[in-house]
């Protein structure tokens, strides 16, 4: 996977959030719809920050754009505190032009029993717009990129998983305790992510330099997911230094 090291998380995201914003204006100038694929958690909130700036101060329009996100918990209502609805209205969508029909969220509230047929409309909805032009990942500890955990297969698709248990421990501050996180998620799949035009992985931190270490220079397999970001054509892997540390 290339990798672009930057000074540090701040330049990173405003590096991505303009490649974005290059695209998004491509397609508005083509007249073809921008289907972006992206993550919640810490690591992409200054793409978002920089993209409703420039919304705000140069016009950027996000009325031909589409979006997919990758994951939610479950269950998850919308307007609890944690969920990724919430959170992606918070600190991007409540901020710019986007037509709200327009944005997609696997979705917390379903019966179990429905997730299932969810999980395949959430896949069509995708192929049919022609696929993702540009996916954002974050990746967790466990190596997992969206919410898929070690074991998980290159073809996987869209369905409920089961969280591992370091990534309960690590939303367990955002839970008020470990035993509050929800055991389960819908994510995208590895093969689902995989078939994205372009992909932008991104970790900022120390905390992160040892899973990318074994992405980047490990060999690919199921016990790190993010490894399979190796077979993809156009990826590209954006750290700040401290994420960068253990690279060889
Ligand atoms: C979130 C997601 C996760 C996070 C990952 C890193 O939608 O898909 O894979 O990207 O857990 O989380 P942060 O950025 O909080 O370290």
């Amino acid at each position: 996977i290339p990798c672009h090291v930057f000074r540090d998380a701040k330049d990173a995201s405003v590096y991505v959030a303009q490649q974005i914003a290059h695209t998004i204006r491509e397609r508005a100038e083509a007249g073809r719809p921008c289907v972006l694929g992206l993550a919640t958690g810490s690591t992409p909130t200054t793409i978002y920050d920089e993209l409703v700036r420039m919304h705000r101060e140069e016009g950027l329009s996000f009325a031909g754009v589409v979006t997919f996100n990758l994951d939610e918990y479950f269950p998850m209502q919308p307007e609890e505190l944690q969920s990724y609805v919430r959170f992606m209205n918070e600190h991007l969508f409540d901020h710019i032009d986007i037509d709200r029909a327009n944005v997609n969220i696997p979705d917390g509230t379903l019966a179990p029993e429905d997730v299932l047929a969810h999980c395949l409309e959430y896949e069509e909805k995708i192929a049919g717009l022609g696929g993702i032009d540009i996916q954002v990942l974050g990746i967790g500890r466990t190596g997992h990129i969206g919410f898929n955990e070690p074991g998980s297969s290159r073809e996987s698709r869209t369905r409920m998983i089961t969280l591992d248990k370091v990534t309960r421990n690590d939303a367990a501050s955002d839970f008020f305790g470990e035993e509050y996180v929800p055991r389960r998620a819908i994510t995208m799949g590895v093969g689902t992510i995989l078939e994205s035009r372009q992909v932008y992985l991104l970790a900022f931190g120390e905390g992160k330099s040892r899973v990318v270490a074994r992405t980047v220079e490990g060999d690919v397999s199921n016990s790190v997911p993010a490894t399979f970001l190796q077979l993809h054509k156009n990826a590209k892997a954006i750290f700040d230094e401290a994420a960068a540390a253990q690279l060889t």
